[in-house]
């Protein structure tokens, strides 16, 4: 047993406090996406979004949710596609740009047109191409289930976001004790 200290909270009998509630959620490392679509005016949307996960393989669906008070909440809803830019280590500062609402955040990006004209960002780790199948309501969030259409990926260090700090998996590979590389998973593991 370990001193390590645990927090505790039962949102049954109290006023839920998002701060706590928020720093729970935080403890699960993730990977940090860049969603993005083309509104039928031709405005380019993105947001920085690490609510992404892979659905099913067959179909090929992806899911995210979007918070419903957020700027481009009306441009990804009218929009019937969209595109996830999965962001490599390099790309850290493309978090907090898509993070941060202005006008035009295309501007000085890098980027090519995929389907429908979504922003595919250059260097990303891996693409999905989506249509939009389905959205179901998630509380303050609305949650897109696309259909992935074309999907591409490269070799590289992802981005990886855990209790509000960026994680290099790099750094955990030299701190694992005794070890002599990544530790792999066989093919047929049973994950997505
Ligand atoms: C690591 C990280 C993950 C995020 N994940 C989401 C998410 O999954 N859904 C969401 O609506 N906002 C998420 N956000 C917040 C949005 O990026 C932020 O609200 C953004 O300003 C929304 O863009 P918009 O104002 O252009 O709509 C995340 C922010 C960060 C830093």
């Amino acid at each position: 047993m370990t001193g390590m200290t645990v927090h505790m909270t039962h949102f049954a009998e109290k006023p839920m406090d998002a701060r706590y509630l928020r720093n729970a959620f935080g403890r699960f490392a993730t990977g940090v996406t860049v969603i993005t679509t083309r509104t039928a005016s031709g405005k380019f949307e993105g947001l920085t979004a690490n609510s992404f996960a892979a659905v099913s393989l067959d179909p090929p669906l992806v899911c995210w949710s979007l918070k419903r008070t957020s700027g481009s909440f009306g441009g990804f809803f009218a929009a019937n596609h969209f595109a996830v830019n999965v962001l490599a280590a390099h790309q850290h500062a493309l978090c907090r740009h898509f993070n941060t609402p202005r006008l035009d955040k295309f501007e000085d990006i890098a980027f090519a047109e995929g389907m429908h004209g979504a922003p595919l960002l250059t260097g990303s780790l891996a693409t999905f191409e989506c249509r939009t199948e389905n959205t179901f309501e998630g509380g303050d969030h609305l949650i897109f289930v696309g259909r992935v259409v074309r999907a591409t990926y490269r070799e590289g260090e992802p981005l990886i976001f855990s209790s509000g700090r960026f994680c290099l998996p790099s750094l955990i590979e030299e701190h694992a004790a005794g070890d002599k590389g990544r530790a792999t998973l066989s093919e047929d593991w049973g994950g997505l």
